[in-house]
């Protein structure tokens, strides 16, 4: 298997998925729909929507996983859409263009944001209503790791971290929660459209979890030792908005052998999974040098 050939070929299906499954940006409001897609199309590495994908995939899957890999992305890109608010990060950079609220103006973004979290229920909704059980599965999936006590949550603590001591734990919270959560169900989202059996979805949602937490201690990382262009965002931000991070608390070498130590363990994990796990495996290990 050419990793970076399947990779690609992921990526494209999930592109095609927005198209399919996102109104256009000629569609009324046209500014509101340009604004979602402005942000959606600007690129961005589809990590998530590719878990689900490459997980249902590894089962004799019946059900398209593309829409539920499209409302996943939908999720994940109002968050940083929000995320990028000059009351949140502030943050002028995204996917190497403008953020939302630099290209159109704040009150678009915002509302921008929450359609994107709306219509991500709604694909879902639409997509699997003949499998009316799983569309159940995958909306409570979604709803809760994007949820208050999940992402939003992690997304709170956050901030309320800002320009304070933030313990170990306490900054755990935080990754487990604003990031490995979506992650986490990309997983399971996965599994459940291939109809794995509890056990594997047990399975799929702790390597999501490793994957997640070690995905964000490589991005506080990257914030300090990477450059914009590279990362199509800005770096330094961390320190600049004073976020408690794996650098603040662990310094960069403790901050990445704990990242491979959870990349390490999801891998071994991964091993256990039934059917072809190359991709997923290779993924995985992508993730700790960050080649994605
Ligand atoms: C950025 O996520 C936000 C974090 C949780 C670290 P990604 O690094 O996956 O961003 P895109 O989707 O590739 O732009
Ligand atoms: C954001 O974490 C996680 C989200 C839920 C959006 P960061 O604030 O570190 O993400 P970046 O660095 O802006 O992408
Ligand atoms: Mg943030
Ligand atoms: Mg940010
Ligand atoms: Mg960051």
């Amino acid at each position: 298997m050419d990793f970076k050939a399947t990779l690609n070929t992921f990526q494209k299906r999930v592109e095609s998925g927005i198209g399919q499954w996102v109104p256009s940006k000629d569609t009324a409001p046209s500014h509101l729909h340009a604004a979602m897609r402005y942000s959606l199309e600007a690129g961005g590495k589809r990590l998530r929507p590719i878990i689900v994908l490459a997980v249902a995939e590894l089962f004799q899957t019946i059900e398209d996983p593309l829409p539920a890999a499209v409302a996943l992305e939908c999720i994940h890109t109002y968050s940083l859409i929000h995320d990028d608010l000059p009351t949140i990060d502030n943050s002028d950079l995204r996917r190497g263009k403008p953020t939302c609220h630099k290209q159109f103006d704040e009150p678009t973004a915002l509302l921008a944001g929450d359609a994107l979290l709306t219509l991500a229920f709604e694909i879902l909704a639409k997509a699997y209503q003949k499998d009316s059980a799983l569309a159940k599965d995958l909306i409570l999936d979604l709803s809760s790791a994007a949820g208050s006590q999940r992402l939003i949550g992690g997304q709170m603590e956050d901030i309320l971290g800002e320009h304070s001591d933030y313990t170990k734990e306490q900054l755990g919270y935080i990754h487990l929660n604003k990031t490995a959560a979506l992650i986490t169900s990309a997983m399971t989202m996965g599994a459940r459209i291939g109809k794995a059996a509890e056990q594997e979805i047990a399975m799929l949602s702790e390597i999501g979890k490793c994957v997640g937490l070690s995905f964000q201690i490589l991005d506080d990382i990257l914030d300090a030792t990477s450059d914009n262009q590279i990362l199509g965002k800005p770096t330094g931000s961390d320190q600049e908005n004073e976020k408690t991070t794996y650098i603040k608390l662990y310094g960069i070498e403790g901050a990445r052998e704990q990242a491979k130590s959870l990349t390490g363990k999801a891998r071994n994990l991964c091993m256990e999974i039934q059917g072809n796990n190359h991709f997923l495996m290779e993924l995985i290990a992508s993730l700790e040098h960050r080649i994605l």
